[in-house]
């Protein structure tokens, strides 16, 4: 029989630690659904030590997600398996992944800690754990420059106090191909109770081969990868789970296993990634790039219309790139918008919510004649940014644009109830619209990233507005989308300044990457 791949997201956890792809709860509840209904193995929702909000989401999550495993990450020491125990105590399935670093620059120089005091910090960790949950996952951090006499006595340790999975990150994308795939290899053959955990791959692609790493990982006998949406990560990122999933999938002469992926899911959930971190995925990016299944040569139009495999190797439609489809108009009904949703594995818990969004729906389509699936999942997406505690919301907008003279804006806001107006000029209307709103409410805060898509083609098209705003260190995303695109970059402003309203006086210290 076939092996199970197991995959192992990690996009709420070490995704989220890419510089700006800071996540709300609700946001990441959203992924975390699209994840189980993509049939995600395991979800590591997060690292509850980080903060209470780190803490609340995985622990939310793990009381929504029912059917992928809810992992949560601690360091190797009492309070952080603790906390993670007690995040995850509320899932049907619950992992706790516990990691220390085992390179010999990492244990003098960060840690300050000798190898034998790492080995014991490991065992009383892998041991607490087990006493919460039978699912257990030990990492020796930056494994790819650790020594393998070293990680064999480690990881032989962890397995005897109750680690059922092994993860061997390349923590900083150093190693090679061949070196990683030997690495697993090795350490299979070496460590004697090996066959009673399973080893996974966790790559990093600072030399752009977290993918191939990962492969070799597989080819070497790892049964789980740790990959990310996109491959969205610290740096150049965490390996993606898109080409993972596909190559496997696509190569099964060579592969002796497969995931239970879903794979129709992956280009909805590379959207709402993208969209709710504001990082674009690039045109010619693999399996999720708009460009992915286009061919513009002649020669290559020519051989896919007479046999699409002579130049496609994947179908588009198994990886979700549906025909971009005239679903609905004017006159269609609420029973026709909520079976489309259903379609596109939309759904909703409350009545309120499916009203509100038909309502959206039926201002759109006075605007614009024809709604294609992307604008009914963009009206989605709109409809989950506002938050029923938003203290800004938008009112109204007038805008006068005339060659020569300098573009003005008048935008009216209620702030915490109370209608206020300001109005602004500017370089461009979008700039005079996001000063009128920063006239009226004052955040000082400095755009670091502002970024428009279209979301269906055509000048009635909806924009999808991105924006990223940083105030005193924190750094917030905001998105909207309108067919109007002065609009649409005033809502994702307005939703970004209201996620840096929120109450952050509950923090926890600033984690440092020590035990
Ligand atoms: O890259 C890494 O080493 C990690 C560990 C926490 C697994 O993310
Ligand atoms: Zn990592």
């Amino acid at each position: 029989m076939q092996d199970r791949l197991i995959i192992f997201d990690t996009t709420l956890r070490d995704g989220e630690q890419s510089p700006g792809a800071s996540m709300t709860s609700g946001e990441k509840m959203r992924i975390a659904r699209q994840l189980e209904r993509m049939r995600v193995d395991v979800i590591e929702a997060g690292f509850p030590a980080a903060s209470p909000g780190d803490f609340d989401a995985v622990q939310s999550i793990a009381k929504q997600v029912k059917e992928s495993t809810i992992c949560a990450l601690a360091r190797a020491n009492e309070k952080d398996v603790s906390l993670a125990a007690d995040a995850i105590a509320p899932a049907r399935l619950g992992r706790i992944h516990t990691f220390i670093a085992t390179s010999p620059i990492h244990m003098q120089d960060k840690l300050r800690m000798t190898p034998e005091q790492v080995v014991d910090r490991t065992v009383a960790a892998v041991t607490q754990a087990r006493n919460s949950t039978d699912d257990v996952e030990f990492s020796p951090e930056d494994a790819g420059r650790s020594d393998l006499d070293f990680l064999c006595r480690i990881l032989e340790a962890a397995i005897d106090a109750g680690a059922t999975t092994i993860n061997i990150p390349d923590t900083v994308g150093y190693t090679l191909p061949g070196q990683f795939g030997q690495l697993i290899f090795d350490l299979r053959q070496r460590i004697p109770n090996s066959d009673k955990a399973v080893f996974s791959a966790h790559c990093h692609n600072d030399l752009g081969l977290a993918v191939a790493n990962s492969l070799a990982a597989i080819l070497n006998g790892a049964r789980q990868v740790e990959c990310t949406i996109n491959g969205l990560g610290e740096r150049a990122g965490n390996a993606s789970l898109e080409e993972i999933v596909m190559a496997v999938r696509t190569r099964q002469d060579v592969f002796e296993c497969d995931s239970n992926l879903d794979t129709k899911q992956i280009v909805p959930i590379s959207r709402l990634v993208s969209n709710i971190t504001g990082f674009s995925v690039q045109p010619n990016k693999a399996v999720v790039g708009a460009n992915a299944f286009a061919h513009e040569a002649g020669i290559h139009q020519d051989g896919v219309i007479k046999r699409r495999e002579t130049y496609e190797i994947m179908r588009a439609e198994d990886v979700g790139w549906a025909a971009n489809r005239m679903v609905l108009g004017k006159h269609s009904g609420r029973t026709a918008f909520r079976e489309r949703l259903t379609a596109l594995g939309i759904e909703f818990t409350a009545d309120e919510e499916l009203d509100a969004a038909f309502a959206r729906f039926k201002d759109l389509a006075d605007k614009k004649h024809e709604i294609f699936d992307d604008d009914l999942q963009a009206i989605v997406t709109d409809r989950a940014t506002e938050q029923s505690n938003e203290r800004v919301r938008f009112v109204k907008m007038s805008i006068a644009a005339e060659t020569g003279k300098a573009p003005r804006a008048q935008i009216t806001l209620t702030v915490d109830g109370e209608e206020k107006s300001a109005q602004a000029t500017g370089d461009g209307v979008v700039d005079a619209a996001f000063k009128a709103v920063e006239a009226v409410t004052p955040t000082e805060s400095e755009l670091l990233l502002y970024s428009v898509n279209n979301i269906t083609s055509g000048t009635d098209a909806q924009g999808e507005v991105s924006i990223r705003l940083q105030q005193n260190g924190r750094v917030v995303n905001g998105q909207g989308s309108d067919t109007d695109i002065v609009a649409a970059s005033v809502k994702a402003y307005i939703n970004a300044l209201n996620k840096l309203q929120e109450d952050h006086s509950r923090q926890f210290p600033q984690v440092g990457n020590t035990v």
